[in-house]
């Protein structure tokens, strides 16, 4: 049964945007596990712009499911979620002048680099580490080389398709890239654009998934039904996708 994770920095966001204390964003992933989430998600980018370094030590410290911790290569942050443990590391790229995360890492280009980090996240106890990466073969091979455990796939062109043709053919690449993790004994994790509607035809294409990380549709969905009926409709959606 695939799993949902909830990406909360959106509600970090709205926090910030007023410099106030609320919506907290540990307040949300309690509700969002109370409502059925199977693990919470989320970014510490290197200039704070929604989830802080405090937000960290509570989340760390609240979630009693899975907790997800994506972060860029940068040292400054590695050390964070190196002393913070979470269940999983997502490593993805980041630009500070992005909106959200643009594209997969460059799995063959940082390979070197890889190589050395992926380890230490394990030697600190973390048990899982993820690449955020394209349905490209290469950087699914590059994953398994530098010694990852899992890859989440970047499903935002399949979100951006406009086209049936389009789709189809993204759902293509997304397919053969789960087959190919799977078959190199990596987890095959996926997000980034996900929503109520285009979840079913991609669950339906794709096999092998184990988890998603599911935040904008979510939480935009929250403010007019509130995060119990949102987190559960895409829960049920999620753990009933490729049949119980
Ligand atoms: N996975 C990764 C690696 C991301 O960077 C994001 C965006 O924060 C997500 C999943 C969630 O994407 P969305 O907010 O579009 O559901």
């Amino acid at each position: 049964m695939p799993r949902l994770l909830v990406n909360i920095d959106h509600v970090a966001t709205l926090r910030n945007a007023r410099r106030e204390t609320f919506p907290d964003p540990v307040e949300a992933a309690l509700a969002c596990e109370a409502a059925g989430a199977d693990g919470v998600v989320f970014h510490l980018r290197e200039d704070r712009r929604h989830i802080t370094d405090d937000d960290v030590r509570r989340l760390k410290a609240a979630v009693s499911t899975k907790l997800d911790f994506e972060l860029s290569m940068a040292e400054e942050i590695v050390q964070i979620a190196l002393a913070t443990r979470p269940h999983l590391v997502t490593l993805v790229p980041e630009r500070r002048e992005e909106v959200t995360t643009e594209g997969g890492l460059d799995v063959t280009a940082h390979a070197d680099r890889l190589r050395a980090l992926v380890p230490r996240f394990y030697d600190a106890g973390i048990e899982e580490v993820a690449l955020f990466v394209d349905p490209v073969s290469d950087h699914i091979a590059a994953a398994a080389a530098v010694g990852a455990n899992a890859v989440e796939l970047h499903t935002g062109d399949y979100a951006n398709a406009r086209t049936d043709e389009a789709r189809a053919a993204v759902l293509a690449r997304l397919a053969a890239a789960a087959e190919q993790a799977h078959g190199l004994g990596l987890r095959v994790h996926a997000g980034h654009g996900l929503d109520y509607e285009n979840l079913g035809a991609f669950f339906a294409a794709v096999p092998h998934v184990h988890e998603v990380s599911i935040g904008f549709a979510l939480v935009a969905r929250a403010l007019f039904v509130g995060l119990p009926e949102a987190v559960g409709a895409m829960a049920a959606l999620v753990h009933d996708a490729y049949g119980r």
